[in-house]
């Protein structure tokens, strides 16, 4: 099978250094040798890390609240054009980030490319432990990886091309075809906003009533059958016991067995086409062990996703 890869060492959407060295930090732990040799995917695309420098504008003052709003909005429209190309072709689509906020251009490039080829309206699955659906105006921290849901489904809405307003009708996304899984961090206006738009969310207390097993049919339900699906995956959706090392880690999260689990059932429904796997950031952790976990975690969430199996 062929995989489009795609590595966007990008840190703009949020304040930390250091999530733009993620991708290599998968990339030299062995990913892509392990989806190659033990997977069996063709590769296609991204050999070295990209970093997007030369987008970087000359002055990029904030903008409705916003942080960086120029180069965000810059990086993730090359970021769409560059998985629209990849899924145009029927690949299956591998993003490695980053910060979370280039799944603006992930999902927009995705979703695009499937109403072309396939006349259909792609489903996100949003694994966090955040919404990430505030909109300029609801957001306390400006920053725009707290932001890419609200763009991407137009409850954010910008006329303006250099601040989002590159997202065509045809990149966006349903919001009843969002599904959420391992809330537990949820901002008071996206509380509001979930709940006015209604929303489908499995926050932590539904995976503690149900069982990840159970939380994971409820979801595919939501989604229907036979609909293409874009898996976008925050390490932060897991425990910091297990993902340490990221930029706005909360208690109470995902085992790493529940993350592995979810990428596993959305791999069997054989309707994936497309990964976003962010937030790893190697600087963060207390321990170089605590980096290297968390590193080691988000691989084996990919592979899970990519078809891996425990026999
Ligand atoms: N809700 C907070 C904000 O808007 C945190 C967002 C964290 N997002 C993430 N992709 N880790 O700033
Ligand atoms: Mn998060
Ligand atoms: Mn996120
Ligand atoms: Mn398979």
């Amino acid at each position: 099978e062929d995989l489009g890869i795609v590595t966007v060492g990008f840190s703009g959407g949020q304040p930390k250094a250091g999530v733009d060295a993620g991708p290599t930090a998968l990339i030299e732990s062995g990913l892509l040798t392990q989806i190659r040799d033990e997977l069996g995917y063709k590769l296609h695309g991204d050999e070295t890390v990209k970093f997007y420098n030369d987008l970087t504008p000359a002055s990029d003052p904030d903008y409705r609240g916003m942080k960086n709003p120029l180069l965000v909005s810059a990086v993730t429209k090359k970021i769409a054009s560059e998985t629209y190309e990849h899924s145009s072709k029927g690949r299956l689509t591998l993003t490695l980030g980053g910060d979370h906020s280039i799944a603006i251009g992930t999902i927009a490039g995705t979703a695009k490319a499937t109403r072309e080829r396939l006349n259909r309206e792609i489903a996100v699955i949003w694994v966090d432990a955040h919404a990430d659906i505030n909109t300029p105006e609801t957001s306390d921290s400006g920053n725009i990886h707290g932001m890419p849901v609200a763009f991407l489904t137009g409850i954010a809405k910008e006329e303006k091309e250099e601040y989002f307003g590159w997202i065509q009708d045809d990149m966006r996304l349903s919001v009843r075809k969002l599904v959420y899984i391992g809330l537990r961090d949820v901002d008071a206006g996206e509380k509001r906003i979930l709940r006015e738009h209604g929303v489908k969310a499995f926050s932590m207390f539904d995976i503690d009533r149900h069982g990840i097993g159970r939380v994971m049919e409820m979801a595919l339900a939501h989604i229907g059958d036979d609909t293409p699906i874009h898996l976008s995956f925050d390490v932060d959706a897991l425990d910091p016991m297990w993902a340490p090392s990221t930029g706005t880690p909360v208690r109470g999260g995902l085992t790493l067995r529940e993350g592995d689990y979810i990428c596993e059932v959305v791999h069997q429904t054989g309707n994936l086409v497309a990964i976003d796997l962010v937030e790893v950031n190697p600087s963060l952790a207390a321990t170089e062990a605590g980096a290297q976990e968390t590193v080691r975690a988000g691989c084996s969430l990919v592979r899970c996703a990519l078809g891996e199996t425990l026999l």
